[in-house]
């Protein structure tokens, strides 16, 4: 019997799909179709597959083509796959031309001629109108923002708004951006969605102005500094069904997500400690980030980061917070926060004018999981044991500055018309607000 190997993504299946896999299928007398699993697209960069991996499935086996679907998970596994199913030929489409030629060391390789003027690229896009975003606030994150946008699909950056006008139609042309808006209810006029990273304390008016207008709000953290106004906010959104998101970088990184699911499936037994840990060594003390009128400061700057894990993990229902700062100025240039929950403790320490061993240690009854720096956009974490045999480490990708998961993850919540993610939840950004409101009146306080 002869066997046939091929692969693809076979999002939005359509007749190319389908011709492809009745040309494979005549090669031989078998047909092996491996469907790319969700995180596997995710890490070689396709950020915009509207099927996830158990759709995709079902579309290929309603074809009736395939005698046996595989799922490809991982780099290097088609030469796996042609070694354990014992595949004769490898099939693929001819947009693939000589990149499979390594396989002929283990089976015949075949590029089949690829159906003209279709292909799911072309179906996701006139499926979805294009999203038009805004961007207020025109500083160094804005900068990081915009060439990251470019790995999602779907979208276009219709302009921006700086209060500052030289800035903005700098940073406008700078980035072949189309209009640089004189105001921010201009840029809300003509946008669907808009993106903030101007300075904290405008964070939560400028969401508010936004939600108001009907737009979908992508917000830099904090979002807000007071609990009432991030539920305010949320449900502002909720209500006008617009999505409104955090942008927590660390939330939507691959690794600290599967780290999450890990130790959530009992991976570590039950979690008994968190010690997450985060710092910058700013020396130039004239930057907003030492500004005391401007939210300056380790808390405001840094908190929801090591907040994270401990929210995710153990809930938002803690005992108590005691919070110690050493401030300077008005601003704390570092600041430790013990939380007591009911079966667990946990610390957290951010400093902006104190080093620390920035690592997360996330302990356990059965083991314990350690994140290095810079925990916070990972590639890498170990799960430890008593027993070092059972130690294992983990690898994954993180590519370029990581923002391109939250807006992929932004844009797709409001495709979808999802106003909650599961990466941040809304009562975990809320619980954020609430410990930065606890530090702003100085409650359980210590200064140290
Ligand atoms: N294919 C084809 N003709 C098309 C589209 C795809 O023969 N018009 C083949 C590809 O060469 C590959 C298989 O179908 O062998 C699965 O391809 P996949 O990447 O899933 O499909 P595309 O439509 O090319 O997807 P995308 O636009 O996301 O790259």
């Amino acid at each position: 019997m002869k066997k046939v190997i091929t692969y693809g993504t076979y999002d939005l299946l359509h007749q190319g799909h389908i011709n492809l896999l009745q040309r494979a299928k005549a090669l031989g007398d078998y047909l092996i179709v491996g469907v790319t699993n969700d995180n596997f697209d995710r890490e070689r960069g396709k950020l915009n597959v509207v099927n996830n991996v158990l759709e995709r499935v079902d579309a290929v086996k309603a074809t009736g083509l395939a005698d046996k679907i595989i799922i490809e998970d991982y780099f290097g596994q088609k030469i796996d796959d042609i070694q354990r199913y014992g595949a004769d030929i490898f099939a693929i489409g001819s947009d693939w031309e000589g990149k499979f030629d390594y396989l002929n060391e283990y089976c015949q390789v075949v590029y089949l001629p690829r159906t003209e003027g279709i292909s799911s690229t072309q179906l996701r896009e006139k499926k979805q109108k294009r999203i038009r975003i805004g961007i207020a606030g025109c500083g160094l994150i804005a900068r990081r923002f915009v060439p990251e946008s470019r790995f999602v699909n779907g979208i276009e950056i219709a302009g921006v708004y700086d209060i500052d006008s030289t800035t903005g139609s700098t940073f406008a042309a700078s980035h072949s951006i189309a209009k640089s808006y004189p105001s921010l209810d201009a840029m809300l006029h003509d946008t669907d969605a808009i993106y903030i990273s101007t300075p904290h304390l405008s964070h939560y008016e400028y969401s508010r102005r936004a939600l108001e207008a009907g737009k979908h709000v992508l917000c830099e953290i904090p979002l807000a500094l007071e609990k009432a106004q991030a539920e305010e906010l949320y449900a502002l959104a909720n209500s006008k069904g617009l999505t409104l998101m955090e942008a927590h970088k660390t939330a939507h990184c691959p690794a600290f997500n599967h780290l999450m699911a890990m130790i959530k499936s009992g991976a570590i037994g039950e979690v008994v400690d968190i010690e997450a840990s985060l710092s910058r060594l700013l020396p130039d003390r004239s930057r907003r980030e030492f500004d005391p009128t401007q939210a300056g400061g380790s808390m405001y700057e840094s908190a929801v980061y090591p907040l994270l894990p401990i929210f995710k993990l153990l809930g938002t229902c803690y005992n108590t917070l005691h919070i110690y700062s050493r401030m300077e100025n008005g601003v704390d240039i570092y600041t430790k926060g013990v939380m007591h929950y009911p079966k667990a403790i946990c610390s957290f320490k951010i400093g902006l004018g104190v080093k620390t061993e920035g690592n997360l240690v996330i302990s356990g009854t059965k083991g314990y999981a350690y994140v290095q720096a810079p925990w916070w956009k990972t590639d890498y974490f170990e799960l430890r044991y008593e027993d070092l045999n059972q130690n294992k480490k983990y690898f994954y990708k993180w590519d370029g500055e990581g923002l391109r998961y939250e807006i992929h993850e932004w844009i797709s919540c409001i495709i979808n018309k999802r106003s909650s993610n599961a990466r941040l939840s809304q009562d975990e950004s809320i619980a954020m607000a609430g410990v930065m409101q606890q530090f702003t009146e100085r409650r359980n306080f210590t200064e140290i």
